[in-house]
């Protein structure tokens, strides 16, 4: 079964909001209390404007904000100054057409991984809307595109780690979300299956017009998904580097072998901005 991702309203006619980025932060610090008074600053000065179906990476040195960026623009975390736009109004905690993967999975331990997985839909009114055969096709569909077919009834405990972030992929996905904010979606799985969930998230970003956000500390995972690559320095996190990835799709490791001297300037780009190139 494949799944397809399609949203009612997604050709609809422009207007403000519709001509607004998908997200932007604008001069954005964020600082943390921490227990002995004194205060940790998180990142600084940080300019973002992520455009309606762009599929941005961002890439940086472990503690440097990355994370803390992400909860700000999807309206989980506030900022200590600046300003976070979505669809260029300010949000109100997370917005309805925002969906997040985290770092790690989260999944209420007392429903089963179909029923995580149908949440979203239950609470977004998806499944009044829709009859209980077609969400549960729905579903289905997610569990088979993450590999967790045969796991509907099991629950998150007898799941390994990994297992549980594709259901968490597989539940944040389920609504067609607008706002797609991924962090390290792909960090626990094995290579192999971490490939497949790449073409398949570009898959689905290209039928469903998404805008996607996605951490990640693989260049070449970067290079395979990302219209953009934003480089943000160590601690406080700064943008270093914005990279325009016009490497032509569909990405294939064959596309790629085509293009070779393209994809390896961009990796030796990346690599002189977070100071790992030889
Ligand atoms: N809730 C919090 N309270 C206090 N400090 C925090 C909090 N969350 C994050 N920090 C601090 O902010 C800094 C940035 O953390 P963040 O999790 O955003 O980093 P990151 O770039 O996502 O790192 P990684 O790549 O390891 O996931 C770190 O120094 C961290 O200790
Ligand atoms: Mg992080």
């Amino acid at each position: 079964m494949t799944f397809t991702a399609s949203r009612s309203g997604a050709t609809a006619a422009p207007d403000t909001a519709q001509e607004a980025p998908a997200v932007e932060i604008r001069s954005g610090v964020k600082r943390f209390r921490k227990e002995d008074g004194s205060s940790l600053l998180a990142f600084e000065g940080v300019n973002l404007s992520v455009r309606r179906q762009e599929f941005v990476c961002v890439l940086g040195p472990s503690g440097c904000g990355k994370t803390t960026m992400l909860r700000c623009l999807s309206g989980l975390e506030e900022l200590s100054e600046g300003t976070v736009l979505i669809h260029g109004e300010e949000p109100r905690g997370v917005h309805r057409d925002l969906a997040i993967v985290f770092q790690r999975p989260v999944l209420l331990p007392w429903l089963t991984v179909a029923d995580n997985v149908q949440l979203p839909l239950r609470v977004g009114g998806y499944a009044r809307a829709s009859s209980p055969a077609a969400s549960r096709d729905r579903v289905a569909a997610l569990l088979d595109l993450v590999g967790l077919k045969g796991f509907e009834s099991s629950y998150p405990y007898e799941l390994s780690g990994g297992m549980q972030q594709r259901a968490s992929i597989a539940r944040a996905l389920s609504r067609n979300p607008d706002i797609l904010m991924m962090d390290e979606p792909f960090g626990a799985l094995d290579a192999l299956t971490r490939q497949r969930l790449n073409f398949e998230l570009v898959r689905i970003w290209r039928s469903s017009g998404s805008t996607i956000v996605l951490i990640t500390h693989n260049i070449h995972e970067a290079l395979i998904l990302a219209d953009r690559v934003v480089v943000m320095s160590e601690r406080p996190g700064r943008i270093i580097k914005e990279l325009a990835i016009d490497l032509p799709r569909p990405r294939t490791a064959k596309s790629l072998n085509a293009q070779p001297e393209r994809y390896l300037a961009l990796v030796k780009d990346i690599e002189e901005c977070l100071g790992v190139a030889e």
